[in-house]
């Protein structure tokens, strides 16, 4: 059986104040039955860190440098995470790969270093709508998981994997259980045949996941969690996530 996550990627998001009243509405609402993470903005670690301690809510980042140290201006290292903490860094995000133009070969990368110092890396993979309904999602999605698994080696099954389809982030447009699963299902045979570990992994379901769909969501057999963006913004909405998974 595999235990639950649910990880709040809070994205460019919040304040000092905002962060600080939203970590102190998880906390209070503990315990949960899931494990629950916090990817927070990078300024934002430190106090997320001492608000943390001693709860079993974990923290984490974002992203992260593909290299540990050196004359790389404005990166964040691995290292660096690992000195605040995190147990967990999202790598491979569709608005880095959009926007910043991130390879398979280069999340995958980040994937190793990440894991390389204790840090969980939490795999992002999905199709683009365009990439759906030209039937190339199957493809799209084991490409992009397939560096990873290369790259990573017998290390593989130790990520979190989430697949988050990009037509279903921020539009309220939530891939419905079935399709989840239906690409869930595929992910895992891809890492079935990778690992022997693979039915130990958790694969997060990510996009426009809200507190009335993530239930149905979370009680497909290959839906181990989510990836909450917008959701994770306000503790009641987080909370009512979490409370969904069992
Ligand atoms: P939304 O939950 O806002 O659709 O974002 C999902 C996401 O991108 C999480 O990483």
């Amino acid at each position: 059986m595999r235990r639950k996550l649910v990880a709040g990627n809070w994205k460019m998001h919040g304040s000092r104040a905002s962060s600080a009243e939203l970590l102190a509405g998880i906390t209070a609402a503990r315990p949960y039955d899931c494990d629950v993470v916090v990817c927070v903005p990078f300024p934002y670690l430190s106090e997320a860190a001492v608000a943390l301690a001693g709860s079993d809510v974990r923290w984490g980042a974002q992203d992260c440098s593909a290299f540990e140290q050196g004359a790389y201006t404005g990166e964040v290292s691995v290292l660096m995470l690992a000195d605040f903490g995190c147990r967990y860094v999202i790598v491979g995000h569709s608005e880095r790969r959009q926007y910043h133009a991130e390879s398979d070969q280069l999340v995958a990368d980040k994937a190793k270093v990440a894991l390389a110092r204790g840090v969980t890396p939490i795999v992002c993979v999905g199709e683009t709508l365009a990439q759906r309904e030209a039937g190339e999602t199957e493809a799209v999605v084991k490409r992009q998981l397939s560096a990873v698994i290369h790259t990573l080696g017998h290390c593989a099954s130790e990520m979190v994997v989430a697949y988050e389809p990009v037509w279903a982030i921020g539009t309220g447009r939530t891939a419905t259980p079935e399709q989840a699963q239906a690409v869930h299902a595929l992910l895992r045979a891809q890492l079935r045949a990778a690992t022997p570990q693979a039915d130990h992994m958790r694969l997060l379901y990510g996009g426009s996941v809200k507190a009335d769909n993530a239930a149905a969501l979370f009680a497909q057999p290959d839906i181990d969690g989510g990836l909450i963006g917008g959701a994770s913004l306000k503790a009641s909405d987080f909370v009512a996530i979490c409370r969904a998974a069992r």
